[in-house]
């Protein structure tokens, strides 16, 4: 591997981003405990395929990962369905913001991709055949494991997004309403609320997600195996297309990696057989990604020309 020197790379970044915090954005303020989330905070941690790590800033708080959780959710339905699991849900990007009702009326309630929040209704629908009631507690073991460290659930953001989760229960009844939901909706968004309001930070999630730079070798655990090379190629190749909803173009365009983003302001990214990278800052721009958080990723790319392209 080619030898960069990440720390001072990581150093470099929160020195240019840090002067920005406070300057645009605003915190995901549709679910009340994130909107009480401070947002001139930054981190940013990595881990490389040969378990080096580095990080700057606010690397080890932790904060509501949200959507990124759908990366862990949709690998373990993967794991253990394989191909049956698109029977219920696309792989097309859909254009459309992350909560968008639109394309499940003309799709019959089939969502387009396992990352907008239609898509992870669903998977929680099959994590619940495959885990059952254990499905919560199954999930939140893989993260600790994954993360090598204690990892919990944010009771309150829990109580908070279930307490207003408005578009959720429409998504949510209007898949049951199409029959593409197995389990009641309440269980459902329960398992989902929960997974959405898991507290993790930077150096937890870049070591997590490590399984996606080694193709599908779990990151902290020696010879057990997530998911196959093919596999994980397949969840890279959703993040790059799907991971940031509708700015998914834009990303690839600046960014140029997989890329999965969560509304806590957390974004995961991936350079295929090299790292695996998690920045967070937790204002948001109108897509509902982090601004400063994509920046940061932009820099990184500049600064180390690791990039898929
Ligand atoms: O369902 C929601 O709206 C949130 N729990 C998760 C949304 C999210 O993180 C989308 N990301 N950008």
């Amino acid at each position: 591997m080619q030898t960069l020197n990440f720390q001072a790379v990581l150093d470099e970044i929160d020195a240019e981003i840090r002067p920005q915090l406070g300057a645009g954005g605003t915190v995901a303020s549709y679910i009340p405990a994130l909107a009480r989330v401070a947002p001139a905070q930054f981190g940013i941690a990595l881990r490389t395929v040969d378990d080096r790590e580095a990080c700057a800033g606010d690397a080890r708080t932790p904060f509501s990962i949200q959507s990124i959780s759908k990366l862990f959710t949709l690998s373990l339905a993967m794991q253990r369905m394989g191909d049956g699991l698109w029977e219920r849900i696309g792989r097309e990007p859909s254009g459309s913001p992350f909560n968008s009702l639109v394309q499940l009326e003309t799709e019959q309630g089939k969502p387009r991709n396992p990352f907008i929040n239609a898509g992870a209704i669903a998977l929680a629908d099959r994590l619940l055949t495959l885990f059952g009631a254990s499905a919560k507690s199954d999930l939140l073991a893989l993260m600790c494991t994954l993360a090598s460290e204690p990892v919990a659930f944010d009771d309150e953001v829990a109580a908070s997004e279930a307490a207003t989760g408005y578009r959720n229960h429409a998504l949510a009844n209007f898949m049951k309403s199409f029959g593409k939901l197995d389990h009641a909706v309440e269980a459902v968004l329960d398992l989902y609320f929960h997974q959405c309001a898991i507290a993790m930070s930077c150096v937890q999630l870049a070591r997590a997600a490590g399984y996606l730079c080694r193709d599908g070798a779990h990151p902290c655990a020696p010879g057990v195996k997530l998911l196959t090379e093919r596999q994980t190629r397949r969840v890279n190749s959703l993040m790059l297309t799907c991971g940031t909803y509708d700015a998914a173009g834009e990303f690839a365009f600046r960014v140029g990696l997989p890329c999965k983003s969560g509304v806590g302001g957390g974004i995961v990214a991936v350079v295929p057989d090299r790292l695996t990278l998690a920045v967070w800052s937790p204002a948001l721009d109108a897509t509902g990604n982090s601004l400063l958080g994509m920046k940061a990723l932009e820099l990184f790319v500049a600064k180390t020309g690791l990039s898929v392209f």
